[in-house]
């Protein structure tokens, strides 16, 4: 089983990415990939029609296809996802609608304040479905730089739920 993981964030000192790394060495055989690695531009049906798809979302379709098991971190602006990961979801979904059908989704969310972000954890509940994701569990984490020292989440409560996320992939 591979598992490929991500933040939903263009941020150099993302605290999601800082998350999702040290999810995933929780379990074996994942990658970790940056979205900021695909430069992608802002989504329009006009740049659509008249460029077609950028051959920056096909290699990022191409690379989540390698994996049937997701860990992904959100952000949160404004009680909302960021806009950088919402314009990949939409051309994503422009590329294949279905571009996370069969794949297990463990989502997560950290802010440095005490909301955790889970207004964002909630909007990719409710979203990753609409691409096929069965999302098999969620944490959100909130006084993010409170908790997590040296690369390591300290907050023992917080690390067991992290624990049984990362176990509840089939
Ligand atoms: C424009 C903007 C809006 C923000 N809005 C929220 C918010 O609604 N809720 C929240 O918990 N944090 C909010 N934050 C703080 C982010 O949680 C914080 O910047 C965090 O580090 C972003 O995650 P990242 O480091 O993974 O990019 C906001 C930050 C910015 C720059």
């Amino acid at each position: 089983m591979k598992i490929i993981a991500f933040a939903g964030s263009n941020s150099s000192k993302s605290i999601n990415h800082q998350l999702v790394s040290y999810a995933v060495k929780l379990v074996e055989n994942f990658e970790v990939i940056k979205l900021n690695d695909y430069i992608v531009p802002m989504y329009s049906q006009d740049l659509e029609i008249s460029e077609g798809i950028p051959q920056s979302v096909k290699h990022l379709d191409a690379k989540l296809s390698e994996a049937n098991k997701l860990v992904i971190s959100v952000c949160e602006y404004n009680g909302n996802i960021s806009a950088f990961f919402k314009n990949i979801l939409e051309w994503l979904s422009r590329n294949n609608r279905d571009f996370l059908k069969n794949k297990q989704v463990v989502i997560l969310s950290a802010s440095p304040g005490a909301g955790g972000a889970q207004t964002a954890l909630a909007i990719t509940e409710r979203t990753l479905p609409y691409f096929g994701a069965e999302v098999v569990s969620k944490v959100s984490v909130k006084g993010f730089n409170d908790i997590f020292k040296d690369g390591k989440l300290v907050d023992q409560e917080l690390n067991n739920q992290l624990v049984k996320a990362m176990n509840s992939f089939r």
